[in-house]
């Protein structure tokens, strides 16, 4: 979909459809609305004494405007109640409308920067927005559908703006948009893409296509590395599985200093059998969706090097399938992570902490300033939270608030977990430093602990993303199937650390 910024009149805009708003409650009509209405004769307004239009939230009436204006069709978006809009709203609604025009085989279309300067909204953040919500409701993923889809895309959506000297910003709000939708849509088509796809050496030429097209640093370490620097634990996960792990490094290089500033460490199990302690059958292809982590932050960095911001930025990717093949890794059996600690296994379905043990190594040892690591980690904290928002745990307040609050600003929701130091006493082992589980209570919070034993005193910040990778239903621009969390958090966390 191209979408473009002008100035101009939109009810001169020639298109298969233009979009404007109706907040609910609004008794009088004015501006674009209002103008729409007076050509079409007083069809929306008859409408909206009739009560058809309501402006409820995410209401979409589609007018035909038979030939009174040069558009095909008016569509009337509802924005709630004027003092709730947020950003996110504007988002959801974008999202249903474009969804609903490609049913009707609408290929172009022109709306408003619709909130802009209501509400807190910004102008720019009002095209982002419109361009964001636009771009994430229509996506799908139909690459193993051989049949042709019903419909057609949307070609064009134009974002129309009255005042000539805002395009400028407009522009930069619908640039802005588009990287972090196009961003969030590739992290979802890696989650959705099966596992006999996704394997880590697919995630590794994925890598190696986005360094290129984006000029970011990469290096993925083979077994043979892993073994020189002592990644036992990952290894450890890798060894039952006949496709060989890859550890990938990508860098970001914006600022002129050589430290890392920040580390994205995502987790990239693109198969989670559960290995030997193997998980019911009942619903295990949702386990393809286990390196949801790993390409939110191969995703979030790609991001970031278009919107180059002054910092650097290293995303780590730990990749391994964990299958219960014949030299498993096996209950009771104890590793030796990179830092030196030992672990003892008690279940081999406790995995994604071992390879974020390894990776956690890694950014300390090149010596990550901060740490922000994103994992499908717990069946406990998609109990606990659903898919509603993500877990964060941490070890440093200021970071936590940072993360939420970039979250906030995506429309990605986040909610803060305890991290008691009672906790901890569940991962003790009797035979090893620590335990890989830390039993039946608490598990989203004992798992966080394990981590924090391998993040030490760099400030770190976890997001358990089990129950908010994947969605159940449609919900705005939230489609089915991967979600494409945290891609936008993460990007909007390392663009205000940049800014400081
Ligand atoms: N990948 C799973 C967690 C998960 C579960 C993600 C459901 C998304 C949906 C993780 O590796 C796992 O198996 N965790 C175990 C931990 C347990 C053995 C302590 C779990 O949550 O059951
Ligand atoms: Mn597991
Ligand atoms: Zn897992």
């Amino acid at each position: 979909m191209e979408i473009r910024a002008v100035a101009g009149d939109i009810t001169k805009i020639k298109a298969g459809a233009i979009v404007v708003n109706l907040f609910e409650g609004m008794e009088r009509l004015d501006g674009d609305i209002a103008n729409i209405d007076k050509a079409l004769d007083g069809a929306i307004s008859q409408l909206i004494s009739q009560g058809e239009i309501k402006g409820k939230l995410n209401e979409v009436t589609i007018v035909h405007s038979l030939g009174k204006l040069p558009a095909t069709r008016v569509v009337v978006a509802g924005l709630g109640k004027q003092q709730e809009l947020t950003q996110d709203r504007v988002r959801g609604v974008m999202a249903e409308t474009c969804r609903l025009l490609q049913q009707k085989g609408v290929d172009s279309m022109a709306t408003i920067a619709q909130g802009a300067e209501i509400a807190n909204i910004t102008v720019e953040g009002a095209a982002q927005a419109v361009t964001e919500g636009a771009l994430l409701g229509v996506y799908s993923f139909r690459r193993h559908i051989t049949k042709e889809a019903e419909h057609g895309e949307i070609k064009q959506l134009l974002i129309v703006g009255s005042d000539e000297t805002k395009l400028p910003i407009l522009e930069q709000g619908c640039y802005k948009g588009r990287v972090l939708a196009e961003a969030t849509n590739l992290a979802r088509d890696m989650v959705n893409e099966p596992a006999n796809y996704m394997t880590p050496k697919h995630m590794a030429d994925m890598a190696a296509k986005l360094a290129e097209t984006y000029g970011l640093e990469l290096s993925v370490l083979e077994r043979e590395q892993m073994q020189e620097l002592g990644m036992g634990a990952l290894l450890g996960v890798a060894q039952g599985s006949r496709q060989p792990p890859k550890f990938i490094v990508l860098h970001y290089r914006g600022s002129d200093s050589t430290e890392i500033d920040v580390a994205l460490v995502g987790k990239g199990v693109t198969f989670d059998s559960g290995g030997i302690s193997i998980k019911p059958s009942e619903k295990m292809d949702e386990m393809k969706g286990d390196m949801a982590g790993g390409a939110a932050v191969m995703a979030a960095i790609s991001a970031i090097a278009q919107l180059k911001p002054k910092i650097n930025v290293m995303a780590v990717i730990p990749a391994t399938e964990n299958l219960p093949g014949d030299s498993a890794l096996k209950p009771g059996d104890i590793l030796t992570a990179m830092n030196g600690k030992t672990i003892e296994i008690i279940s081999t379905d406790a995995e994604g902490r071992l390879i974020l043990a390894d990776a956690l190594g890694y950014a300390k040892k090149l010596g990550a300033k901060l740490v922000v690591d994103v994992a499908t980690l717990t069946g406990a904290c998609r109990i606990a939270l659903g898919d509603v928002c993500s877990g964060a745990f941490g070890n440093n307040q200021e970071l936590i608030d940072k993360v939420i609050a970039a979250g906030t600003e995506a429309g990605e929701l986040i909610w803060q977990m305890p991290m008691y130091e009672e906790y901890k006493e569940q991962n003790k082992s009797e035979v090893a430093d620590i335990k890989n589980i830390g039993g039946k209570y608490g598990g989203a919070i004992t798992a966080a602990q394990f981590i924090a034993e391998f993040a030490g005193d760099t400030p770190w910040v976890h997001l358990d993303i089990a129950g908010t990778s994947l969605s159940e239903k449609e919900r705005t621009y939230r489609v089915k199937g991967a979600t494409g969390v945290p891609v936008r958090t993460l990007v909007n966390l390392v663009l205000s650390l940049a800014k400081q």
